[in-house]
């Protein structure tokens, strides 16, 4: 069997190739892709950015949905014509964080891909194909967040930079917990379709933080999302509640910017990086989608993977979708 793969080709694009099936290990299960969801980092992948080259050679995208098409011998967590999602990290299954659950990625934009068994999660069957090609990264990344952390309790405060994939997920999940998300962005437009507790346009209110504390009567948010806006660690630490937490989730400037540690140290604040997630947490972020019958905001589907990154680089609200026909 022959099939489609898609490589960078190092100068902000992608080239189109056919490669032949390699047989499939007694563990190894073939999806059929059917969705990728895009991410931010898929960008400078494939086209690069101020700071690094684009990728040689390299299949992008970590974020699929698709239909089991073949099973190894030994396969027994999947049978042929299951849905199923890819997971970025596929090495952590469970528990702490580790160098060997950093070591091994995925790499999807193509017709098929193989994985092991143990790769994939089931996806949750409220949710389409384009939907659930949008949890990988970005949902697992905002539910690490918002529940897995423990932090955060029916009635706290939230506040949650941006409006992207990561953040509408956030808010979302947060919403359904019982917590009061603040939302911070650039967007009138995006910041009034989050339906968020309160909001705030830092076009308006640079000094975000300062419109925190006032939001919550010089309290401070339980817990602050922070993306990496201009001047954000600073402001994410003032605009935290004493023993509240800011979690570093991203950089979308580009450049990362200096963290207030005296504002870290004299509120007895928990300064957390959050990478994506375990594959035993995705499985609790889905139980809770669907016990919640969550769907994700998919901004717009794509059949061209220019025009997806295009829409992506155009600050869509929530997430960008690719359907590609081979
Ligand atoms: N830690 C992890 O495991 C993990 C996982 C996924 C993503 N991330 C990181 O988290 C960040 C957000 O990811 P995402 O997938 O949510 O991104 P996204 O969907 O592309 O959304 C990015 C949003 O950031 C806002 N923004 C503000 N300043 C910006 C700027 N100078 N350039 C571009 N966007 C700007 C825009 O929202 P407004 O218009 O509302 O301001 C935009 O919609 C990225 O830095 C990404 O690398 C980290």
């Amino acid at each position: 069997m022959e099939y489609t793969v898609f490589r960078t080709d190092g100068q902000g694009g992608l080239r189109r190739e056919q490669v032949s099936a390699a047989p499939l290990p007694s563990d190894g299960v073939r999806v059929a892709v059917r969705a990728v969801g895009l991410n931010f980092r898929d960008s400078y992948v494939i086209r690069g950015n101020r700071y690094r080259a684009p990728l040689k050679d390299a299949i992008p995208m970590t974020d699929a949905a698709g239909v089991v098409a073949a099973v190894g011998s030994a396969v027994t967590r999947f049978r042929v014509g299951d849905r199923v999602c890819s997971t970025v990290l596929p090495n952590w299954i469970d528990g702490p964080l580790s160098a060997h659950g950093m070591a091994r990625s995925t790499a999807v934009l193509a017709e098929y891909f193989d994985a092991g068994e143990n790769d994939l999660v089931a996806a949750p069957p409220h949710l389409s194909d384009e939907e659930a090609a949008t949890l990988p990264v970005a949902a697992l990344t905002a539910w690490h967040a918002v529940a897995e952390l423990r932090v955060l309790a029916e009635g706290d405060t939230v506040v949650v930079q941006t409006t992207g994939g990561v953040a509408v997920f956030a808010m979302q999940f947060a919403a359904a917990m019982g917590a009061r998300v603040i939302a911070v962005s650039r967007s009138e437009e995006k910041l009034r379709r989050s339906g968020a507790w309160a909001t705030i346009n830092t076009e308006v209110y640079p000094e975000w933080d300062q419109q925190v504390l006032a939001l919550t009567k010089g309290e401070g948010a339980r817990l602050v999302l922070d993306m990496g806006l201009n001047d954000s660690l600073r402001r994410s630490a003032r605009a935290a509640a004493y023993e509240g937490t800011v979690a570093i989730i991203g950089v979308v400037q580009e450049q990362t910017n200096p963290l207030d540690i005296y504002t870290v140290m004299n509120k007895n604040l928990n300064v957390r990086g959050v990478e994506t997630g375990s594959r035993a947490m995705f499985e609790r972020m889905n139980r809770f989608m669907a016990q919640h019958n969550l769907h994700p905001h998919i901004d717009a589907v794509y059949d061209d993977v220019d025009a997806g990154l295009d829409r992506l680089a155009s600050s869509p609200y929530g997430k960008v979708v690719l359907s590609l026909r081979y």
